[in-house]
């Protein structure tokens, strides 16, 4: 109640179909430290040079406008985010903007066992943890880095510091998620996290997606619902995209990003910043707004909010994917921010 209370004395932040958005996520890098196959290219892949990316002032400075505006919710994404130096020192900062009420992250887990003590203090509780297989050997062919152990060491690590939720994101994709529901669904059932299996979008550096690599929430629900029965969960947490389902001995819950076969575009209510300074109002987006080029020639904060504005007004209405004339954005998902 206090969250709508608090919102609703801001200017919203409102779109042509009549969404609301007060959510951003801001990609703090394109780097990662791992290469998923579906991801990047094996080798040589190409980053922003350092100049190009935002510092954590700029950012600040952009979130400041923005919750002006009524952004309340943050994620922060990469890249791999946590290969960013100091992050924890940004969300120190993010968290101290007045009108921000939530900080999330999404990260791949290599880095986390080292700073999941450090984000915690720094005030961070939401966070989701990329896990694809939970066979060590096909998680390696699938990020191309034999890191399995660390990653499961950063998800205890996340729940040792207290962090709370913890997600865990596994793309959904045939020929390879198959194998992996019912152990995700146990662990679901076992673990303190929720497991949400995001379907296959097209988004990938190499030109490899099809519509029929996707694994749907339909098939993934028949599987697991033959096993432990599912019921589902009407979310109080409307900013999740997720489906929710929950086991029906009270074991847990699953969720399901259903953005193929199922898209949510309607309650859509984010935008992105990318590690470069270009606002995006969809990930699908074949257009951007350069919020680093005003931020860097001291454009003062009306005229950015302006920008803001503008852009969100001109959000589309959602992705194309199931389309014909589809356009895949230039921008891998490293490059827009997960
Ligand atoms: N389709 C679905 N999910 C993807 N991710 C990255 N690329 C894709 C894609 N093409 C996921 C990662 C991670 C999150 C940031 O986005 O696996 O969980
Ligand atoms: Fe890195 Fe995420 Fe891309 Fe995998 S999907 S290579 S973890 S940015």
């Amino acid at each position: 109640m206090k969250r709508e209370a608090l919102k609703s004395e801001k200017p919203r932040l409102i779109d042509s179909f009549g969404r609301t958005i007060n959510n951003l996520r801001i990609s703090v890098t394109d780097r990662c430290n791992m290469r998923c196959t579906y991801c990047m290219p094996a080798e040589g892949m190409v980053f922003f040079d350092r100049a190009e990316v935002l510092t954590f002032e700029e950012i600040v400075q952009f979130v400041r406008v923005g919750a002006s505006l009524g952004i309340t919710d943050l994620r922060l994404t990469g890249g791999e985010p946590l290969v960013r130096r100091d992050l924890h020192i940004l969300i120190q900062q993010l968290a101290g903007v007045e009108g921000i009420q939530d900080i999330g992250l999404t990260t791949n887990g290599i880095l986390l066992a080292e700073q999941a003590q450090a984000l915690y203090d720094a005030g961070l509780r939401r966070i989701n943890v990329s896990v694809d297989s939970l066979d060590p050997e096909k998680f390696a062919t699938i990020t191309r880095r034999d890191v399995f152990h660390k990653v499961m060491a950063g998800l205890e690590a996340a729940e040792r510091a207290g962090m709370s939720p913890i997600k865990v994101n596994t793309i959904a994709m045939r020929g390879f998620t198959e194998e992996e529901i019912l152990g995700f669904a146990q662990m679901a059932r076992e673990k303190p996290y929720e497991v949400r299996f995001i379907e296959y979008m097209p988004l990938g550096a190499d030109d490899v997606w099809e519509a029929q690599k996707v694994l749907p929430q339909d098939e993934i629900l028949e599987r697991i619902h033959a096993v432990w029965p599912l019921a589902p969960v009407e979310e109080a947490d409307s900013r999740a995209p997720a489906d929710t389902f929950r086991f029906l001995d009270g074991k847990g819950k699953i969720g399901i990003i259903a953005s193929v076969s199922h898209p949510f575009c309607d309650a859509c209510d984010r935008v992105r910043l990318t590690a470069d300074g270009k606002l995006r109002t969809c990930l699908f987006s074949i257009t951007e707004t350069d919020i680093k080029a005003l931020l860097r020639s001291g454009a003062t904060d009306g005229e950015i909010g302006d920008a803001l504005v503008r852009a969100v007004w001109n959000k589309e209405p959602g992705h194309r994917i199931n389309q014909p004339d589809f356009i895949k954005p230039a921008r891998t998902m490293s490059a827009i921010g997960g």
